[in-house]
Order: C-alpha cells, then structure tokens, then sequence
C-alpha cells in the first residue's frame, strides 16, 4: 500500500560522504515519512529506533491520530461522532469493512453474532482446568489461541468470509470473557441470548442468576457500548504491532490474537485500566494523601509511576479519556451511587497534574485507563476483568489490522535488524579445559 503514497521528493543523506537519495512518502492526512527499504542494500546501514519511537512498520487506512492536537478518526470519522452515535457493532463492521453499515448489513451482521455466540461445549470445560485466581487475561488469551483447533475452517480461507470471521470472533471472545468471570465465582454459567444487543448479552451473561435475574440497565448498556468503541483501535499500539507482527508470518487470525492479548495484559499498556484502579484504590486506603504518590511519580530514583497519565503519543489530552469522563457522572448517576470517592480523588490528582511543572514540561495528560475502571467498578466489572474488557473493545481493530497486514502487497514478515555489542569471534575452550 505505501508505494501508492510515495511523492516525486526525495530525502537527501550525505554517507561517508556519497548523497543517498530517499524517497518521501506522504499520508492522506499529510503524515510524512521517509522510505528507507533500500537503505541497507545501498550503504550497508540500518537505523536504530528502539521501541519503534519513531518508525512506520506499514501504511494503513484504518484510523489517524494525531497525538499533538488531540485528534482519532477510525476510517475517517471523529472518535466524538462515532461515541455519541454509534453502537460497538456498527463500529466494529466500520474498522473491518472500512465503512459504515447500512441497516441490512448490520442487521445481517448482528444475526450472525448472535448465531455463533456459543462456544464448543468441550472448550467450556477448560475452564475448570484453570487454578482458582487465575488471570482472565491469560485465560482469555490460551481460549482464544485454542479456538483454532475448534473452528479450523478460517485457517484454510482466512480471506472467504470476513464477517463470518470477524463475527465468529466477536462473539466467541465475549462469551469467553463472561464464563471466565462466572467460572471465578462458581457460579452457574449463563448463555448468551439472541434477542440481546452484543453489550446488552454481555452484560447480562456475567450478572444474571437463576437466583437474581439480571435487570438490563439501558445507561449502563450505552456506557459500555461508549467504552468499547473508544477502545476500537489504535493504530500502531503495542497489541495491535503484535498481531500485525506475528501475522505476518502467516499464522492463523486467533493465534495472532491471542499474541495481542497478551502484548495487552502489560501495566504499560491496556493492564494499566486495572494498575489505575489498583493505584487509587491504594492512594484512597491509606488515608488521601495523593500528593505523596505524585511526588514519588516525579522522583527519577523511584520507578513508581502515576498510573493513567502519559502516552506514546498524544502530547495533549487523549481525546477518549475526556469521553470517558463525561460518562463516569452518567453511570454513577444511573447506579444510584451520589458520590464516589475513587472518583473525586481521580479528578484531584488530574487537577494537580495539570498544573505541576513536571508533568506540564513532559506533556503528561490523563490517558483513556485513567476513568474508565471507575466505570467499569460502578457497573459491577472486578478489577481483574478491567483489561479484558479493554481487549473486547480492541478485537475488531485487531481484525481490521490483521486483514489488511494479510492483503498488502508490500507486506513481508517482520523482522527487524539490530545492532551486534557482544563478544568478538573468540577461540573455543573445551569443557576440560575451562
Ligand atoms: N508518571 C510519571 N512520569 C512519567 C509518566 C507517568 N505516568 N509517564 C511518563 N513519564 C515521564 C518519564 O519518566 C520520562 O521522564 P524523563 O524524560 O525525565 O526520563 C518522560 O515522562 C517520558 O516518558 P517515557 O517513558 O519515555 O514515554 P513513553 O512514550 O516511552 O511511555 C507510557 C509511554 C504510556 C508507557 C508512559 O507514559 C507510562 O508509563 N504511563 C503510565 C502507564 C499508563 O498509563 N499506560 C497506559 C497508556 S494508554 C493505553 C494503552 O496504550 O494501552
């Protein structure tokens, strides 16, 4: 796909004195970037930019960001439009098929969510095979890789039917996440319902009970739906790399998933919902007293970091958490709770980090896991869950990265290069003699 954006301009690089001329590519969004694919063939150099701070691994049309203004558009369309409109499904078909459904589509897509909702019975028994405490995330992530041996026709024509792919994954993955959960308790599992809505179903397979039905609270089912969608993607994000990274070397969609959960469960990525929530939890237990906890943040000899705050890339307010915020009143409202005081202590500590040099100096703004556990406690969702549900909203961007990784022509297994800093060839001792 890049080759379709490289310009007529040319970079120029003076090497041990020979000019190099690079070709300049430029995104539909005027994102500029400088092809360096013949670099090594041609001078024998590689770059080096660990943690890919400032690499582009592929061209894609699937969502911009803009971390300095502020700015997410999925397929072309403000994150803003697409949370106060939108249900996670119609956005879900949006990232994978690159445009908004029409009424029979989704009508049609919602059909087939709901038809394959169930999991194969033999993989329900996993779940007893799992220790007690054990983390959803690596429950969910060994599910999701073994869906490959139960639903083996996708690994034959990945490509064939994309929604019946995608929806297969979808739903699967939800009613994975809800057993886990009802499997943690011991409680009775309950089935998912085809007369629900995809947000509504899970809602009410992790709380109904033969003993006290479940009532479908409509705020908390658009709440969820809100969250969902501003977690849809991402573009190049740790898990979302991941998936990209290990597809490229042709294994199946669940497989590739299943690595992008687990790139997901890190602190310094989606796990930081649950460290968040964990943080404040702490801050709140041992008397208020925040600032201690911000002093520590800002201390280089301490490797305590404020949880929620800072980004890779956006250099001012992620444009999610301040939507995630909004909804925290609504919810806490919904669920009757006057005042929450995990809530009012988060809205302090943002209040003083905005205003302290260190964080101002390093453009550290609240990020989207800095609210949304305070939603996902107010409607009942354990801490542990927190990143699971982070990864129920990242699935179709994961799809959606995975079928375009698939179907570039440029596409190559990624493989990136290094630089050697050990030993130099040396003689070899035999066991004897050392
Ligand atoms: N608290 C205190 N200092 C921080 C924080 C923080 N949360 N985040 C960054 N810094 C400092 C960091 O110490 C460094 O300072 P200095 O220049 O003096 O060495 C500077 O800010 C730049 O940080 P960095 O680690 O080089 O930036 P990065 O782009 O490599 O890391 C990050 C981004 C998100 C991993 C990091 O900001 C962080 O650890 N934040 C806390 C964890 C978190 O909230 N993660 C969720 C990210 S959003 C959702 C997602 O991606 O899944």
């Amino acid at each position: 796909m890049i080759d379709k954006f490289t310009t007529d301009r040319k970079a120029k690089l003076i090497l041990d004195g020979k000019t190099i001329e690079l070709p300049i590519v430029e995104g539909s969004e005027g994102e500029k970037a400088i092809d360096i694919r013949r670099l090594r063939a041609e001078t024998g150099y590689i770059t080096i930019d660990s943690g890919y701070m400032n690499t582009g691994s592929c061209a894609s049309d699937i969502t911009f960001l803009d971390g300095e203004k502020g700015v997410l558009q999925y397929r072309g369309y403000a994150i803003e439009d697409l949370a106060a409109n939108c249900s996670f499904i119609e956005v879900a078909y949006l990232l994978i098929h690159g445009r908004l459904p029409n009424r029979d589509e989704l009508r049609n897509f919602s059909e087939l969510l709901g038809l394959f909702a169930l999991i194969h019975e033999d993989m329900v028994h996993f779940f007893d095979r799992f220790p007690a405490g054990a983390s959803p995330m690596s429950i969910l992530s060994s599910m999701v890789n073994c869906l490959c041996n139960f639903y083996p026709e996708m690994n034959e024509n990945p490509m064939g039917n994309i929604d019946m792919m995608a929806a297969r994954l979808l739903s699967k993955v939800r009613t994975i996440a809800a057993f886990s959960y009802k499997k943690s308790l011991g409680s009775p599992l309950v089935y998912p319902r085809h007369d629900l809505s995809y947000c509504a179903n899970f809602l009410n397979m992790m709380f109904d009970s033969p003993v006290k039905p479940y009532e479908i609270n409509a705020t908390l089912v658009r709440a969820l739906n809100q969250l969902l969608i501003l977690h849809g993607d991402h573009e190049q994000n740790c898990s979302t790399a991941t998936v990209r990274m290990v597809g490229s070397a042709k294994v199946n969609l669940y497989a590739s998933i299943s690595a992008g959960i687990n790139a997901l469960w890190g602190p310094l990525h989606g796990g930081a919902n649950q460290a968040v929530m964990e943080m404040l939890e702490e801050i709140h237990a041992s008397g208020g007293n925040y600032r201690k906890y911000i002093e520590r943040a800002k201390d280089p000899n301490d490797p305590f970091r404020l949880v929620g705050f800072g980004h890779r890339v956006y250099k001012t307010f992620d444009p999610r958490s301040r939507i995630i915020k909004k909804a925290c009143d609504d919810v806490l409202e919904a669920m009757g709770i006057n005042s929450d005081p995990l809530l009012e202590l988060a809205k302090e500590i943002e209040e003083v980090v905005l205003r302290d040099d260190y964080f101002v100096e390093r453009n550290l703004y609240p990020n989207v896991d800095f609210y949304s556990g305070i939603i996902y406690r107010a409607m009942g969702i354990p801490v542990n869950m927190f990143t699971v549900m982070f990864a129920l909203g990242r699935l179709p961007g994961w799809i959606a990265h995975w079928i375009e990784m698939w179907n570039d022509p440029n596409g190559r297994i990624s493989r990136p290069r290094q630089v050697y800093v050990g030993p130099k060839r040396r003689k070899f001792v035999p066991l004897g003699e050392r």
